[in-house]
């Protein structure tokens, strides 16, 4: 098992597969000049596979796929089909540009839940928000994995002012079709120009839906990040990830590997444990875990109130969303 000082036993892991996109969302990357990995920093296939292969022997039964956009690196394929392999529940966090060329390898590894990044349902502020035009082929995805009986939950960074304006739109989506929403709370990253004035938090967003809606919360399990409520005669939900004004670091099971092979132990920590060096050296790489795990605070998400220069210190210790992967 991989516990922390705190008793967290960790049995999540998240892998980023590339720190590459085909969309530029600002909250995500710092800028256009983004300076991407080179090839030979990032993980090969079979690195992945052998270091989530040590991961799941220490008692991880859970991995997503996250980027940057893991569906832009080439052999994304043949690492989902791999990691299949694997005794863990697998699923993807995807903008869902993509998912036409790779739905049937998905369904293949019996990926049966796909989480997509999507903020808006206005095609013209999609490539504002994104500044590229692919809101069309987003859609019609969604659509393709709905077809195909995938449960798909849709994550909406609410930034105020930019798109809490839409927070019925969702919900309409929500009545027809069998989608999950989720309204997350913006967060700060290295370059993303974050401000608590920009957060609209959950309690914001549940207070507009139930203006119009009788609104019932569901129970969730013990590691969700998204509290989620249900409304009568919807045939999806609406939930909220409350990451900075109501943390869930107390019930944290989640460990990440970066796209060049670096452990975090946690979203906002700035220390890194260099896995892949590791694993091409020779080394005992499973030890490293436990010691990256024995690392990890408390507590770092729920800085809504912390004087903005020391988080700002903070956060550019730390990498860009698009680099730490989601
Ligand atoms: P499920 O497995 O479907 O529950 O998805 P998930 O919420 O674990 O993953 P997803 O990639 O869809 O992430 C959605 C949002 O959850 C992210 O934008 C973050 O806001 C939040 N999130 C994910 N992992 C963490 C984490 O380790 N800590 C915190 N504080 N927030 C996280
Ligand atoms: N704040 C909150 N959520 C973010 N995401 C990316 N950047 C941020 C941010 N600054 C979300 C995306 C993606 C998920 C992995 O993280 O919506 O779906
Ligand atoms: Fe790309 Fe996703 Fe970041 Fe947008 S949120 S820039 S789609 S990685």
């Amino acid at each position: 098992m991989i516990t922390d000082t705190f008793n967290r036993i960790h049995t999540y892991l998240r892998i980023s597969l590339t720190d590459h996109c085909n969309l530029r969302c600002s909250y995500c990357m710092p800028g256009e000049d983004q300076v991407f990995a080179p090839s030979s920093r990032l993980m090969q296939t079979h690195e992945i596979i052998q270091l989530a292969g040590i991961f799941v022997k220490a008692g991880v039964t859970k991995i997503r796929l996250t980027g940057g956009e893991p569906l832009v690196r080439k052999d994304a394929g043949d690492v989902i089909m791999g990691l299949a392999q694997l005794p863990v529940s697998l699923s993807i966090t995807t903008n869902a540009t993509r998912i036409h060329e790779h739905i049937e390898v998905l369904e293949k590894a019996k990926v049966r839940s796909v989480n997509i990044s999507l903020d808006t349902l206005d095609a013209d502020k999609f490539s504002i928000i994104t500044k590229r035009n692919y809101f069309h082929e987003v859609i019609r995805n969604i659509s393709l994995l709905l077809a195909r009986g995938f449960h798909v939950k849709v994550n909406v960074v609410m930034m105020k002012g930019v798109n809490d304006m839409e927070i019925p739109d969702f919900i309409r989506w929500t009545k027809n079709e069998p989608v999950h929403v989720r309204f997350i709370e913006f967060m700060p990253f290295d370059g993303n120009r974050w401000s608590s004035r920009q957060v609209i938090t959950w309690q914001q967003i549940l207070q507009k839906v139930s203006e119009h809606e009788n609104v019932i919360a569901l129970p969730t399990d013990a590691h969700d990040t998204a509290k989620t409520y249900t409304i009568p005669g919807h045939a999806g939900t609406f939930s909220v990830i409350s990451t900075m004004s109501a943390p869930f670091c107390g019930s944290c099971n989640r460990m990440r590997l970066t796209a060049d092979g670096k452990m975090k132990n946690c979203l906002f920590s700035t220390h890194e444990t260099d896995l892949l060096q590791a694993l091409r050296s020779g080394e005992d790489v499973e030890p490293l875990i436990h010691q990256c795990i024995l690392t990890k605070e408390a507590m770092l998400g729920g800085q809504m109130n912390v004087p903005f220069a020391e988080l700002d210190a903070a956060t550019l210790r730390n990498r860009s969303m698009i680099a730490i992967g989601g």
